[in-house]
């Protein structure tokens, strides 16, 4: 939830600390703080709202070794007493997590004498650290981490000796030349180095300018390997576009083609994933699919896939009820998330696994924590998202489950060759579709304008369509902040078309498919309620514009595929929607990118 980085080498650490913690504010926007080891002493500096604040009130500090954190608030208000780095002594630690026995830990601590200046957890892992260094920082980290209950990534400073440490949450190490640095995440130092070793649960690196040491919990040291990332700078920059939203929107076509290069062979009629046996799919009988948001909603797209292309049930549960269901997975646990950190997913999957079947991660992240909770990972290649707003990890989430139901429905016996090979070229054109679709923003843009003082935006679409209607009005809810409804077009009728009046506008999905024809009833029940309808349209659909206001279309292609088009549609309407509303769309109130805490 938080954005945590450190650096230690013989740069001044203030600028690179800064425009580190820059890159993360997608994590959390509403304090931050760093500490440098300067002239012989720690030197604190805390402020309210966005790094930027911060920046505004720094000195020019020389030393070239500090931690810094930016803060999306879990205990205690968002204010400058609570944000990060604190201090108890001559440590300071930053942290991103949740330390559940806290409360304890404050009491024990306050009758051994320590006082507590903010209401946060972390406090108390600061003076926990104070409590156990008797000179070595590791060895009084490891005895702190021993007495906390919870999740954590943290970085610690005492003089000039700085060391991370990461239970279930994100934490890389980025190795550079004389200077190493630390962070939440890959993008925040990519700038710095391409080199990077993932930290794993329970880890412990010191962290010195020319050398990084890894220790277990027990100090025993551990060999880490390396991995270069290839992803490049520009990936992580906004490159000109006002927003990274709308960078992301218009990175779909090259995000799909990383999704699906080297895993299909259109001549071939062939899809192939590292990892995947085709034998193993004879024996899954059911799926079920566990995410929360975004990636819920391409789930139960998934769902369809798997149930029309390779006649597997499939169940999509939303992560944080699935623990609690009491219900028994399928024989395959589908877990989907892009950051791979979301707590509830995490703790989901675990659940699920104890009933024994096989799992399988898709996530954006290499070496994030949900690979190595699952037998197979599938990765996205999205590359680095940033807006807050998911959208081209949306698309590639779509282009595995795409891949993945063809797969097994080939497994199964239920795709044809002949149909493999047309859906696998068809799926090849849809990154220059999407391409033609953005060419034609600014029409889109017009649409959004037009309707952006409405208060209340219904999403509607049938079968295939309607997790694009549901990911359509989560998108405009959380960057607009427009009451927004995405809805089976088939359920109106069943309550909610009460709120339907000439005030509502109504997106509806309605390219070809099996449900067209009850698609336009449907569109027609709202009309008679006089509500304004954009009809999001094949190119060739002539029939529909009788009965809407306006019409957008997407190319044409293979029915099933075209959840794929629309999605670009609704993902410009509402970042038009919420541009003209002037609202702050890659950050929005309350939302952070990662969610760890359940
Ligand atoms: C919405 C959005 C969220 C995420 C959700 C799950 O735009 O981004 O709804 O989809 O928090 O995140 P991941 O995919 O990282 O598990």
């Amino acid at each position: 939830m938080c954005g945590i980085v450190g650096y230690n080498g013989t740069r001044k650490a203030v600028p690179i600390l800064i425009d580190s913690l820059k890159r993360l504010e997608y994590r959390g926007y509403d304090s931050a703080g760093i500490a440098i080891f300067n002239e012989g002493k720690v030197e604190v500096h805390k402020d309210e709202g966005k790094i930027a604040s911060l920046e505004k009130t720094l000195p020019d500090i020389p030393g070239n070794v500090g931690i810094g954190h930016t803060r999306w608030a879990t205990h205690g208000r968002p204010n400058k007493v609570n944000a990060h780095p604190h201090t108890s002594g001559n440590i300071s630690v930053v942290h991103n997590g949740i330390i559940e026995n806290y409360q304890q830990l404050r009491e024990k601590l306050t009758r051994s004498g320590y006082q507590f200046s903010s209401e946060t957890d972390t406090e108390a892992l600061a003076h926990l650290v104070n409590h156990y260094y008797k000179n070595d920082l590791v060895d009084a980290v490891i005895l702190a981490l021993n007495d906390i209950k919870g999740s954590y990534a943290i970085a610690v400073l005492c003089g000039n000796q700085l060391v991370a440490a990461r239970k279930d949450s994100p934490l890389v190490i980025g190795v550079g030349e004389n200077e190493n640095f630390i962070a939440s995440d890959i993008p925040a130092i990519l700038k710095y180095t391409r080199k990077m070793i993932f930290l794993d649960d329970m880890e412990i690196a010191y962290v010195a300018p020319d050398k990084i040491s890894f220790f277990d919990t027990s100090k025993r040291p551990i060999e880490k390997t390396m991995k270069v990332i290839d992803w490049d700078m520009e990936a992580a920059e906004k490159s000109g576009y006002e927003h990274f939203m709308l960078k992301e929107i218009h990175e779909q076509p090259k995000a799909l083609h990383e999704t699906f290069a080297g895993r299909i062979s259109e001549l071939e009629g062939a899809i192939a994933f590292d990892g995947l046996k085709e034998e193993q799919v004879r024996d899954i009988n059911r799926i079920s699919i566990i995410a929360c948001g975004t990636s819920y909603n391409a789930g139960l797209l998934g769902k369809y896939l798997f149930e029309q292309l390779a006649g597997i049930h499939a169940d999509v549960e939303i992560a944080s009820e699935f623990r609690y269901s009491h219900s028994s997975p399928g024989s395959l646990v589908i877990g989907i998330s892009q950051s791979g950190e979301t707590a509830d997913t995490l703790a989901a999957l675990r659940e699920a696994k104890t009933f024994g079947g096989r799992s399988l991660a898709i996530t954006n992240i290499m070496g994030s924590t949900i690979t190595r909770d699952v037998d197979n990972s599938i990765y996205m290649r999205s590359g680095p998202e940033i807006g807050v707003a998911a959208t081209k990890t949306f698309m590639s989430q779509l282009g595995v489950l795409y891949l993945l139901a063809l797969y097994f429905g080939k497994g199964k016996g239920k795709v044809s060759s002949d149909r493999m090979k047309r859906m696998l070229v068809s799926l090849r054109q849809i990154p220059a579709q999407i391409t033609r679709i953005l060419g034609n923003k600014e029409s889109i843009k017009k649409y959004a304008d037009k309707y952006s003082s409405a208060s209340d935006i219904f999403f509607i679409g049938r079968t295939l369509n309607y997790p694009i209607a549901l990911e359509g009005a989560l998108k405009l809810k959380e960057i607009s902040y427009i009451h927004a409804e995405g809805y089976a077009a088939g359920e109106l009728k069943h309550g909610p078309l009460a709120l339907i009046t000439k005030s509502t506008p109504v997106i509806a999905i309605a390219t070809k498919g099996l449900t067209y024809d009850k698609m336009v009833n449907n569109i027609k029940e709202v009309k008679a309620r006089e509500a304004p309808v954009i009809a999001i349209v094949d190119e060739k659909d002539s029939e529909i514009e009788k009965y809407v206001d306006a019409v957008i279309r997407v190319p044409a292609t293979d029915d099933i595929l075209s959840p794929m088009l629309s999605t670009v549609v609704v993902q410009l309407l509402s970042y038009y929607t919420a541009k003209a509303r002037s609202c702050p769309i890659d950050q929005p109130r309350n939302l952070a990118k990662s969610v760890t805490v359940e």
